[in-house]
């Protein structure tokens, strides 16, 4: 039984995928959980990118799909199997095993209305995936709405993160807006401030204080950090960043309040 669903979100480019490559890392070195699986839901799969993982198109949900579409249009499809086995056994097919933990890239299918309908497998997805693990990490589309509707109900906590600007901080009140709408039960939504300056801490968790929300809770802020730029810019996998990290220290101390 999975003990923990963590969904990432937030303002496009805020360090969603950073830090969750990061608590990626916190989670593997704790040893508390067997069986990790992260889900990257951006539909411009980038997890892969940051660990140092290529992706193809056709290992990915939206890949597998394609084909799927493919296979039905030229009937290649016993009748008597129904359409949610198909696709779990196509979901199954574009896990990525790794040495620690699992991955599903969930990508985008091709053509317009695709995107649309691998987010729409994305609940019953997690769903099915989900009995297999101890934990599981998602990477939220920054266009939470959609998704949320979907997937919601299972998720546990969800983790937003914002940097210091007013678009950031909008972007965070509107998830929680739409965690209400639409009657989304997570336990706790944990605000992070990423690149964000020690003397504009109080101006985030005086935001926070006033959305009013007993869910919502200040988790702490990060710094601008050179040293995750030149992991990036080298294109290093994240992964491998040193434990002892200075920054890397800093945001252990902020997920050791989650798990
Ligand atoms: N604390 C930090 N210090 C320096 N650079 C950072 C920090 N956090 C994130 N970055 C950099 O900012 C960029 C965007 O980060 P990231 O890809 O994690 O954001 P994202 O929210 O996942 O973006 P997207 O919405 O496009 O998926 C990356 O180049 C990353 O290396
Ligand atoms: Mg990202």
């Amino acid at each position: 039984m999975v003990s923990k669903i963590i969904s990432v979100s937030g303002k496009g480019g805020v360090g969603k995928s950073t830090l969750l490559v990061l608590m990626l890392k916190h989670v593997i070195s704790s040893k508390k959980y067997n069986d990790i699986l992260v889900i990257d839901a951006d539909p411009d799969a980038n997890i892969g990118d940051i660990i140092g993982q290529e992706v193809g198109f056709k290992q990915t949900v939206g890949g597998k799909m394609t084909l799927l579409k493919d296979k039905i249009q030229k009937r290649q499809i016993p009748l008597e199997v129904s359409k949610n086995q198909i696709i779990e056994s196509e979901v199954f097919d574009a896990l990525i095993e790794l040495d620690d933990f699992d991955l599903l890239e969930m990508g985008r299918g091709e053509g317009e209305g695709c995107y649309c309908s691998v987010n729409n497998s994305l609940k019953h997805i997690i769903d099915v995936l989900s009995k297999n693990y101890d934990i599981v990490l998602i990477d939220a589309p920054a266009g939470l709405e959609h998704f949320a509707r979907r997937t919601g109900q299972d998720v546990t906590d969800l983790v937003i993160v914002t940097d210091a600007s007013k678009m950031g901080f909008h972007t965070m009140e509107r998830i929680v807006e739409v965690t209400n709408e639409v009657k989304l039960d997570f336990k706790n939504i944990l605000v992070i401030g990423n690149r964000f300056p020690e003397d504009m801490k109080n101006l985030l968790t005086e935001r926070v204080e006033k959305v009013k929300d007993s869910r919502v809770k200040f988790l702490g802020i990060l710094p601008n950090d050179d040293e995750i730029s030149k992991i990036n810019l080298l294109e290093k996998n994240l992964l491998d960043i040193s434990s002892e990290n200075s920054f890397y220290k800093s945001a252990e101390e902020l997920f050791a309040k989650i798990f």
